[in-house]
């Protein structure tokens, strides 16, 4: 009776502040905001598999190859070349794992095309800030996919002519290559499917995500 004869106080009150049309527009903003907020807790539900696991797995395989990195640079001159932005997650978690006096750089590249195809055509949004000569370069790719990003990238750094140049990559769709690409560094190979989450990326969402999943083909197919 109690929490009714409340409910029916708040009723009035809404109705009569509604009146002046004030609490309508916050209503709306709240509903607004909430629906926002559903939609981002959702998005999860558009993974196939979300392998929690991954988030472990993940961490031995950045150990790994960091171990291997710091063993073979020792005695050279490493700058690491985040491509941007995919590669930032593996990336911070990369350089740590290495042991060994190392510089990092950054470089951001879009491929032109949308949606899970890369078209080969690579555009430079910001390029390195450090001369290369000198220097002995591993790129830090979050996946190799076609390989088209990753060879354009490599003839282009080649040709400022560092010590040496090698590719780091996490993972590695080796199914899908279109051209030769060689990582000496790598996590893991993945079958043709598309992944989001530890950096990776679906039209600019799920890079928050602390573990990888495979997202549904539907979600990709709307686009
Ligand atoms: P590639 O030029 O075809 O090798 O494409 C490499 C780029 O495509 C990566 O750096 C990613 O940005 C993107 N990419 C390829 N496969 C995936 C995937 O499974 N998930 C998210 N992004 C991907
Ligand atoms: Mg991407």
């Amino acid at each position: 009776k109690q929490v009714k004869a409340v409910a029916d106080k708040g009723t009035e009150q809404i109705a009569a502040v509604n009146e002046t049309g004030a609490i309508q527009t916050a209503n709306a903003q709240a509903e607004a905001d909430r629906a926002q907020q559903e939609a981002e807790r959702l998005t999860i539900r558009n993974l196939d598999k979300v392998t929690k696991k991954s988030e472990a797995y993940i961490d031995s395989m950045v150990k790994r190859v960091g171990a291997e990195i710091s063993r073979d640079y020792a005695d050279k001159n490493l700058l690491l070349v985040s491509v941007l932005k995919g590669s930032v997650v593996f990336m911070a978690d990369l350089m740590r794992a290495i042991t060994i006096p190392a510089r990092i750089d950054f470089m951001c590249v879009s491929s032109y095309g949308s949606g899970t195809k890369t078209s080969g055509v690579v555009k430079i949004i910001k390029d390195l800030d450090i001369n290369l000569k000198g220097y002995d370069i591993v790129i830090v790719e979050d996946i190799l996919d076609s390989g088209k990003t990753l060879h354009y990238l490599v003839n282009l750094l080649k040709s400022r002519e560092p010590n040496s140049i090698e590719i780091c990559t996490l993972f590695d769709k080796p199914e899908r290559r279109e051209v030769e690409v060689y990582a000496k560094y790598k996590g893991c190979d993945i079958p043709d499917a598309f992944i989001v989450g530890y950096g990776l990326d679906f039209d600019e969402k799920y890079r928050n995500l602390p573990f990888v999943g495979v997202l549904k083909p539907e979600v990709y197919g709307e686009v």
